[in-house]
């Protein structure tokens, strides 16, 4: 027996090969070498969490609480091996120390200054990650308050079309890669208007003459994510907007091997209905209505007041039943279902987010009964850890070569509320599969067997 001492914790490895042993099929994935540069978009609530927690934690002055990619065990083999290794240990992933963040903003605050104003963490803990936050400044971004009707940025860039913004920000990308190894850019920017896709979007081609004409059908959103991709580097998505969502962008990230995924940080309301909705498919109870609620009082909810940022919103928190309930395969139970979202704003919460759930469903004999959820949640505690696993694991898909060249990276669902998936294949929303399709992606690049919980072979 082996065993393994990480973060303080022991990971037990039993019987059979050693996890060195194992990791002999897993040559094929680059190993986490230097820093990883993380480009932000968007300083915001979200960001700024995740930018000092990732350095109260290098300091030890907290847990990683609700990351996976550093908290979570990943079980190799079978369940008597007893062979749970941390997942940080199994795949090779960035260390958090080799981390280093910029990002733009439309505000000129550092980060510090962003973090005291979204009111996230406490000012204890921000006076002492002061002076390491204060030198994090964002650059101009890229923007036009036609995509976010409530925001007026005064420290934007300039250009004479889309196309040379777009290069402004390859500038900002190549400038940033001469100071780091490896780069992943992530959006944690505001809500645009909604959007669907127009003939701009469908080739590599028409999207770069439509940058040339500035075409209305391109938000910020998508120069940036533009200029990510031609540059190589991977890019996460955290608001719904339609950004990456388009051939165009598929097209783009399988040819230069820049990994993409969905959009949205399944956080708060959308992340209890992956978990309900399944286990009432799984038990086959029916549902009539599912009303869900929300008030937040941060900047995010002030955006989302604003109609068009709000459909963007709602579309993104919309999908998940339908596709979990399969309402073609079960016409009885889930074929009439009124499905209704709220979202609020309400100022005196800030970031303090609540969201109730009512949702009626039916039994045996179609007897009616309700279920009731009041998650008194906190937005940014709950997405600053998605945004670095988000970062942590397209940073591992563009090293593993079995991955970096799909383009989307369906394995990453788990996260977001809208899974972006091959076309002519619907996304996947159950959190348990998603969980599943995860953790044997990660067997699968190191080249371990897939857990398939079949298990007749304890019972042989
Ligand atoms: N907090 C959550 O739980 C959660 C969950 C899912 C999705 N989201 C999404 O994540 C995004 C960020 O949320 P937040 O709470 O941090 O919002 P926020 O308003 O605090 O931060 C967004 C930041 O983006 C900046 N910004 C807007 N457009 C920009 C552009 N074109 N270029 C550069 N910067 C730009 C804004 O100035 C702001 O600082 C939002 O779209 C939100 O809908 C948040």
């Amino acid at each position: 027996m082996a065993t393994k001492v990480k973060g303080g914790k022991k990971a037990v490895v039993r019987g059979g090969k050693s996890l060195a042993g194992r990791r002999t099929a897993a040559k094929k994935v680059e190993p986490a070498r230097g820093k990883l540069g993380v480009m932000v978009v968007g300083m915001g609530a979200v960001a700024t969490t995740m930018i000092a927690g990732v350095e109260a934690i290098r300091r030890g002055l907290a847990k990683p609480v609700g990351s996976l990619t550093q908290m979570g065990t990943i079980r190799i083999g079978k369940r008597t091996d007893n062979t749970s290794p941390f997942i940080k240990d199994f795949v090779p992933l960035a260390d958090l120390n080799d981390i280093v963040f910029t990002g733009w903003d439309i505000f000129e605050d550092n980060v510090y200054e962003a973090a005291a104003h979204a009111q996230v963490l406490k000012p204890e803990i921000l006076k002492k990650l002061k002076p390491y936050l204060e030198t994090i400044k964002p650059m101009p971004a890229v923007f036009d308050d036609y995509y976010v009707k409530r925001l007026h940025g005064t420290h934007v860039k300039k250009g004479k079309n889309k196309l040379d913004l777009a290069q402004q920000v390859m500038a900002d990308i190549r400038a940033f890669k001469k100071k780091v190894n490896r780069v992943v850019m992530i959006w944690c920017g505001s809500t645009e208007i909604f959007m669907e896709p127009t003939a701009v979007h469908q080739s590599i081609g028409a999207f770069e003459k439509g940058l040339e004409k500035s075409d209305i059908a391109i938000p910020s959103s998508q120069i940036y994510a533009y200029a990510a991709l031609k540059e190589g580097v991977p890019f996460a998505n955290g608001a719904p907007n339609l950004t990456v969502d388009i051939p165009a962008m598929v097209e783009l990230s399988k040819k230069n091997a820049a990994p993409i995924c969905g959009k949205d940080f399944k956080t708060g309301q959308t992340f209890m209905k992956t978990v309900l909705a399944p286990a009432f498919k799984a038990r086959m109870l029916g549902v009539n209505g599912w009303f869900s609620t929300n008030i937040l009082g941060n900047r995010d909810g002030e955006v989302l007041d604003e109609p068009q940022s709000f459909k963007t919103k709602e579309e993104s928190k919309l999908g998940s039943l339908e596709y979990i309930f399969q309402p073609d395969l079960y016409p009885d139970l889930y074929s009439d279902i009124y499905h209704k979202i709220r979202i609020n704003y309400y100022p005196p919460r800030g970031d303090e987010k609540e969201a109730w759930d009512n949702i009626d469903i039916f039994g045996w004999l179609g007897y009616p009964m309700q279920l009731k959820v009041n998650f008194l949640c906190r937005d940014s505690i709950l997405a600053a850890p998605i945004a670095l696993d988000l970062v942590l694991f397209l940073d591992l898909a563009k090293r593993a070569p079995g991955l970096r060249s799909l383009g989307i990276q369906e394995w990453l669902s788990f996260y977001l509320k809208s899974p972006q998936s091959a076309p002519g294949l619907y996304p996947e929303h159950d959190l348990f599969i998603q969980s599943m399709k995860l953790k044997n992606t990660l067997r699968h690049i190191m080249g371990a067997d897939l857990i398939t919980h079949l298990g007749l072979e304890y019972y042989d």
